[in-house]
């Protein structure tokens, strides 16, 4: 299949190319390059061995949108495109839906326009919110966020069931993905946020590599065994395995909308997580305890039940290779991708 990867130079998308393309898959990738760097195309076309069709655009624009697909000739999108840090978009809450949300109302019509009936979103487990019960259930019902980042995945989902609804020609699997960490295990490709990171990992990688001091745990004081709060940390190369088995699954699904979990079904806790990181890099980790963090829960993780059995799909890597592979990128390219 051609298949149009949207934010295919970011974190997931650009793991998910490589596997794409291993799969035999035609890639085109379409990014704005706002929370990406241009070095990593390189990278993908010297991992795939094959030319890959970049487009630099915004896809809130819907004029090249439609230019897009009428040249390209697409038999499916993974829509990764958007933004995503949860304190900025309080910050900036109309950026977060004018961009997350017109990304997706010019793809749907685009796709529309030209007949390409295949979508795999992004969500997030962030639309359970706060009240849902442990583990998480697809069948959870009502979505809430507790912040506008999280509102646009909510927003989105029931879009994308009122499109596919109206429209048997379309097809959609929503992902909801737990907490994505680790590199291709080549170290060539990784995680490289763009200033001062936000979640756990990079954060443990810098100040393993010594970017950083120290980490900052948020919380000992939670009801979990060890008093730090408990996620479900998945590899990344597990996670695009899930997006191939959701485009294949598309194929023959009869719902409209499919959703998946994507996560291993176990939590991890902050201190777990340390002490795993200093494990596969040989490093001490220094860490003070800090208060709270606003918004955080104590523990959560996913029923990944459904996955398993509709997609034939689960984790396969633990927490130990998801840090040795976070510790080879990181130590390979200690300022993340190059700037040229
Ligand atoms: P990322 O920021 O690394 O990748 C997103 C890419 O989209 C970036 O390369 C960015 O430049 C591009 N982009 C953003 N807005 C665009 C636009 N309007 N037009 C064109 N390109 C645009 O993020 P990621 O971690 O790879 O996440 C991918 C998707 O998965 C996002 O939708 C994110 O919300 C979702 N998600 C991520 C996580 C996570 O922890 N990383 C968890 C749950 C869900
Ligand atoms: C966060 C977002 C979530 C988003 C996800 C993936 C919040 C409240 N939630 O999830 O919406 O989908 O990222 O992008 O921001 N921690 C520390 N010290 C740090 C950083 C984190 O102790 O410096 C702890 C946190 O308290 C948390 C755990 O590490 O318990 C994981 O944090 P993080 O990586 O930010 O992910 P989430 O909070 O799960």
């Amino acid at each position: 299949m051609r298949i149009l990867v949207t934010g295919g130079a970011g974190y997931i998308g650009s793991h998910t190319v490589v596997q794409l393309a291993a799969a035999g898959h035609d890639v085109v990738i379409v990014d704005n390059f706002a929370n990406a760097k241009r070095s990593v195309v390189p990278r993908l076309e010297a991992l795939t061995g094959t030319t890959i069709p970049v487009h630099a655009f915004d896809l809130t624009d819907r004029v090249r949108t439609d230019e897009l697909f009428a040249t390209e000739h697409l038999d499916a999108v993974i829509h990764f495109a958007g933004l995503k840090a949860v304190g900025e978009s309080a910050r900036k809450p109309l950026e977060y839906y004018e961009n997350n949300l017109g990304s997706t109302f010019s793809l749907l019509a685009a796709m529309r326009r030209h007949d390409v009936g295949r979508l795999v979103f992004s969500s997030s487990a962030t639309v359970y919110g706060d009240r849902a019960p442990v583990p998480y259930r697809e069948d959870y019902e009502p979505l809430a966020a507790v912040n506008p980042y999280g509102r646009t995945k909510v927003m989105i989902e029931h879009v994308l069931a009122d499109a596919a609804a109206a429209d048997e020609s379309l097809k959609v699997a929503v992902l909801r993905y737990f907490n994505p960490i680790g590199a291709h295990p080549s170290g060539t490709i990784g995680e490289d946020p763009l200033g001062i990171p936000n979640n756990l990992l990079p954060i443990i990688a810098q100040v393993a590599v010594g970017r950083r001091d120290k980490l900052s745990v948020f919380g000992d004081d939670y009801p979990t065994a060890d008093g730090t709060c408990e996620r479900d940390y998945i590899h990344v190369e597990d996670l695009a395995a899930g997006h191939l088995a959701a485009l294949d699954a598309l194929a023959e699904a009869q719902a409209p909308v499919n959703v998946w979990n994507l996560g291993t079904g176990r939590g991890t806790s902050v201190l777990e997580m340390v002490t795993a990181f200093e494990k596969a890099s040989g490093t001490a980790i220094p860490y003070e305890i800090a208060g709270r963090r606003e918004g955080d829960l104590a523990a959560y993780w996913a029923d990944p039940t459904k996955a398993h059995a509709e997609l034939g799909w689960r984790a396969t890597r633990d927490i130990d290779d998801m840090c040795a592979d976070t510790w080879r990128w990181q130590q390979g390219n200690p300022n993340g991708y190059p700037d040229a």
